[in-house]
């Protein structure tokens, strides 16, 4: 043998001999990796954990040198994933998510009468932003109603550029002579239609007919249309009760009519009674008798306490009661006193 060869052969035993123990390879650490990655390392050398894309340094020593013993010192080194800022909020939509974190989904979805416009799933990518921006929940449009015939649109809201919007809201009306059968008012919905559209019917009424009692003011012999009224009146004395007016209805018919209530004739000869604030004589002041709904007092005599008391009575369409306490005092009776003369009962308590 050729002693250099010898030596050559000789100097890594050598070293293997006085060479110190040596490191095998670190521990893992979650989301990290060392910058020298080998399956020995010697004693005195350094390492260094960084974090895996998306992670960033939490706590714990990053750097590590391989002792004399040759067991890597205890790791402390923690990586945690990035998280991406709060990407909402959504009008009119949701966010559906469990975090933020690298790598994480985000959903988004619209309420019913919007749709997404945009991507409706993102991602938090390793730089902390989102891979996509935020999606827009736009509203749903309606296409231009169909509008009735003889009808007209009287308010129309309308978003810029002539396109109605989910909840927009538009009023129709019909020409005169029409009547509106339906809802006057459309909405646009969430599925992008039109609540119904409403129709407009040509409406004519009969010649109206005469009330008893009564008459219609003018009423000339012709068509009659929707919305069109005629006027009633009644004969002398017969009050009208309800509306003046009866009008054509959507139906084709007349609004219900008033009617003439008669008068009361007062079922008495002779009496002193209050009408109108004043004390009157029926046989002098009250022959025709009095209207209907008007109102007389009566006097009546209480015999113990020897004074008068008053019991008002009301004339209903030609009825009219007469208080049973009245008493009627004769023609030639004039020694009698008539109980509107006397004492009040009501005073003489006092
Ligand atoms: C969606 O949004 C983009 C950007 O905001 C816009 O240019 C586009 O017109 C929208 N699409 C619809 C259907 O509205
Ligand atoms: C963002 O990520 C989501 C989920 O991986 C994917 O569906 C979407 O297409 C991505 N968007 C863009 C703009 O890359
Ligand atoms: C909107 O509609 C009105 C009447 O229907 C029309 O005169 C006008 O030109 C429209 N505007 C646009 C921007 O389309
Ligand atoms: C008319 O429609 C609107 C919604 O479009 C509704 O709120 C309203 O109650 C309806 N009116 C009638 C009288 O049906
Ligand atoms: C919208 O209206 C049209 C015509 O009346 C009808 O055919 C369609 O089914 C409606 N769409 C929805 C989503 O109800």
């Amino acid at each position: 043998m050729y002693p250099t060869l010898l030596f050559l052969w000789a100097a890594p035993l050598a070293h293997f001999v006085i060479a110190d123990r040596v490191c095998p390879k670190p521990p893992r650490v979650p989301f990290a990796h060392v910058d020298v990655d080998k399956r020995v390392y010697q004693s005195g050398e350094e390492i260094i954990y960084t974090c895996d894309p998306g992670y960033s340094h939490h706590s714990g020593s990053r750097k590590y040198t391989c002792p004399w013993s040759g067991k890597w010192p205890i790791n402390t080194m923690q990586c945690i994933p990035k998280k991406c800022p709060y990407p909402g909020p959504l009008k009119n939509g949701m966010i559906h998510f469990t975090d933020f974190n690298y790598q994480s989904l985000v959903h988004f979805s619209c309420e019913a009468g919007y749709t997404l416009n945009g991507t409706d799933t993102i991602q938090c990518m390793a730089n902390g932003q989102w891979n996509a921006t935020l999606p827009e929940c736009q509203p749903v449009t309606c296409a231009s109603p169909s509008l009735p015939e003889f009808g007209v649109i009287s308010y129309h809201k309308l978003t810029p550029g002539n396109v109605s919007v989910f909840q927009d809201v538009i009023v129709f009306e019909c020409l005169s002579s029409f009547a509106l059968i339906g809802n006057e008012t459309a909405t646009c919905m969430a599925n992008g239609n039109w609540s119904d559209i409403p129709e407009c019917k040509y409406v004519q009424c009969p010649q109206p007919t005469g009330i008893e009692n009564g008459f219609v003011n003018f009423a000339v012999r012709r068509t009659y249309h929707y919305m069109e009224s005629v006027d009633y009146g009644c004969h002398n004395r017969y009050v009208l009760d309800g509306p003046r007016e009866s009008r054509c209805e959507k139906t084709g018919s007349w609004s219900t009519k008033p009617t003439c209530k008669a008068p009361c004739k007062i079922p008495v000869n002779r009496a002193t009674v209050l009408y109108n604030g004043r004390k009157i004589k029926v046989q002098d002041d009250l022959t025709e008798g009095i209207q209907h709904a008007e109102t007389i007092t009566f006097f009546c005599k209480n015999k113990q306490e020897k004074c008068g008391y008053s019991v008002p009575t009301q004339c209903i369409d030609g009825q009219l009661t007469v208080p049973s306490c009245f008493k009627e005092i004769g023609k030639f009776s004039f020694w009698k006193t008539d109980p509107a003369d006397l004492t009040p009962c009501d005073a003489s308590v006092n």
